[in-house]
């Protein structure tokens, strides 16, 4: 390289990084502006992700209502969210709806509530959600009604519920906590899978039907995170699991995926995976070679049955 050569690259180069980091302000200030006083539902705000996303939308200057089935445990997150001290942006006092997203009579009375509160609803997160652990043969259809119920229908009727004031304001954005179980299904979760899996297929319908209103569909797809859900997943017979897995508690921290909520939200992603390289992998093995990961999955079920009997 001649001298000119170099002296023409370094300007080149401190541009470019100019322009790069200008350009990175500008997607920050717009994110910034985006959750600011906008008016935020999340359910299951009681534990793990939600309550983290909570945290990160109370600072990020939202305004929160939050949804979950304990009003005594809503409030003590309220209270913790009011005494933390934020400076950068003026904050909002949450307010608690309860209702159990089991329990579809309970959907549209919490709808009507939430639309009271502030008139509106600007992003919709839907994230509460339970596992399960079983073989098919020995799990009661009840148990995979309920966990259809929480991780499906619930969240569907609260969406719809929501969806025609989003509709009438020509604005809103709806969130779902799906899962990399929403692509791939892995033996003895049947019901969690098959939930999430129809998770993911209906907020893919409506991102497409509702972009001629305006509104923003986001699916987030985490991989494990280090929440109650295996201590509180259901088993065959409807009793809790009540174990922490390993993968559960080896999995990322719920506020590194919340914050990854946050700016998946900001940016008006439409869907985001939150997971190692691995899980990202089967994905594509699913899809490019569904023989190969069936044998895999086969070869885990065995493992796991097993490990069980031995
Ligand atoms: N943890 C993971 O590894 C992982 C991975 C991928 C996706 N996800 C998804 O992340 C979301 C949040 O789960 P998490 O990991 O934070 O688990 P979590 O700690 O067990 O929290 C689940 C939340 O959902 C609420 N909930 C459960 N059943 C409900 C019902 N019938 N009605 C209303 N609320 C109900 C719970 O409320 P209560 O406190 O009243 O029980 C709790 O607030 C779920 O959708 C889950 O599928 C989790």
């Amino acid at each position: 390289m001649d001298y000119i050569t170099s002296i023409a690259i370094i300007p080149l180069l401190v541009g470019c990084m100019g322009i790069f980091g200008l350009f990175k302000f500008l997607q920050w200030v717009r994110m910034k502006a985006y959750i600011q006083d906008s008016v935020v539902v999340i359910t299951g705000a009681t534990s793990g992700l939600g309550k983290e996303c909570a945290k990160v939308f109370y600072a990020a200057g939202a305004k929160l209502i939050l949804c979950g089935r304990s009003n005594e445990r809503l409030e003590e997150l309220i209270g913790e969210l009011i005494a933390t001290n934020i400076k950068k942006v003026e904050t909002h006092r949450p307010h608690a709806v309860v209702f159990d997203l089991a329990e579809s009579k309970t959907i549209v009375p919490a709808a009507n509530e939430i639309l009271k509160y502030n008139g509106h609803v600007d992003i919709l997160i839907n994230n509460a959600g339970v596992s399960y652990r079983g073989t098919i043969m020995d799990t009661a259809l009840e148990v995979d009604k309920k966990v259809m119920e929480t991780n499906y229908f619930g969240p569907v009727a609260l969406t719809k519920a929501i969806l025609p004031s989003m509709i009438e304001k020509k604005q809103g954005h709806i969130v779902v906590i799906s899962s990399i179980q929403g692509k791939i299904s892995v033996p003895f979760r049947s019901a969690y899978a098959a939930s999430k899996h129809a998770t993911q297929a209906f907020f893919d319908c409506l991102r497409a039907e509702v972009e001629q209103h305006d509104i923003e569909v986001t699916v987030i797809c985490p991989g494990y995170i280090q929440t109650n859900l295996s201590l509180n997943a259901l088993t065959a017979d409807g009793s809790k699991y009540g174990i922490m897995d390993k993968t559960t508690a080896t999995g990322r921290s719920p506020t590194e995926v919340a914050h990854a909520v946050l700016t998946a939200v900001g940016k008006k992603k439409k869907e985001v995976m939150v997971a190692d390289l691995l899980p990202c992998l089967a994905i594509s093995l699913r899809t490019l070679s569904p023989r190969l990961f069936f044998y895999f999955m086969a070869m885990r079920a065995r493992k796991e049955r097993k490990g069980k009997n031995s």
